[in-house]
């Protein structure tokens, strides 16, 4: 079966990860969350004592960093420099300096270069904010996923509320919003929609239903490739 790069991006908690997760399942391909990645560099200068805000400190510190994912559990985890970070990452300490962090060009090089060496062979789906404009701009499919703000805020908390996290509604609110904001108008290979990519709203969309149609999306898209190769 012919294999083919999938890019899924969008804004803070639209369930890009969830989706690519289910889908790399269905189509048994390897997932990359490449979101991980900037939280595990925010974690390791958050842990350092570097403040994200002297960008020349934080390039400084980058070729200490060594991010990698390995499978423990069966789950896909984030190790930073051999230390399982999975949950660490999540926290609301590493969410509000992440997107300082991913605005810094050097760092963004950096994990640009490692997401195109994790993704040489083909059958991958990474998601995240650049994936389908910067990282993999020849990826055969794209897809640029969004919901409504609330939709979005009550998932999220919800998410880490499950997973022993203490949060609330406002504190993932503004998270959230402040992303969205940095994410959008850096200078640096800003969140933007792909002029090929997919639009899909997941407002009104269960895990199961999304899933069901977008697995048959790349499913049409592979078996047509395989045919245009022939
Ligand atoms: O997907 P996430 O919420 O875990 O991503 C965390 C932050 O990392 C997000 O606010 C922006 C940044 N990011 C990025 O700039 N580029 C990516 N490809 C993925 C994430």
């Amino acid at each position: 079966m012919k294999k083919i790069t999938i890019a899924i991006d969008g804004y803070s908690s639209c369930g890009k990860s969830t989706l690519a997760k289910d889908l790399a399942i269905t189509l048994q391909y390897a997932h990359i969350d490449s979101g991980a990645m900037y939280r595990a560099v925010t974690l390791f200068m958050i842990d350092h004592d570097i403040n994200v805000e002297d960008v020349d400190l934080v390039v400084e510190n980058l070729s200490r960093v060594k991010v990698e994912f390995k499978f423990v559990g069966g789950a896909n985890c984030t190790f930073l420099n051999d230390r399982n970070v999975e949950s660490e990452i999540r926290k609301l300490r590493v969410s509000e300096k992440v997107s300082q962090i991913a605005v810094i060009a050097e760092v963004r090089h950096a994990m640009v270069a490692l997401q195109r060496q994790m993704g040489q062979t083909k059958g991958i789906i990474m998601d995240g904010r650049d994936i389908g404009t910067v990282v993999f701009p020849n990826a055969e499919l794209k897809l640029f996923l969004t919901a409504d703000e609330k939709v979005r805020v009550e998932r999220r908390f919800q998410e880490l509320r499950e997973k022993g996290h203490t949060i609330t509604r406002e504190e993932v609110k503004a998270n959230l919003i402040q992303r969205d904001y940095i994410d959008t108008n850096r200078a640096e290979s800003p969140l933007r929609q792909a002029e090929d990519a997919i639009l899909f709203n997941n407002t009104h969309i269960t895990r199961k239903e999304q899933l069901a149609m977008i697995s048959a999306l790349a499913k049409e898209r592979i078996k047509s490739l395989a045919i245009a190769d022939e």
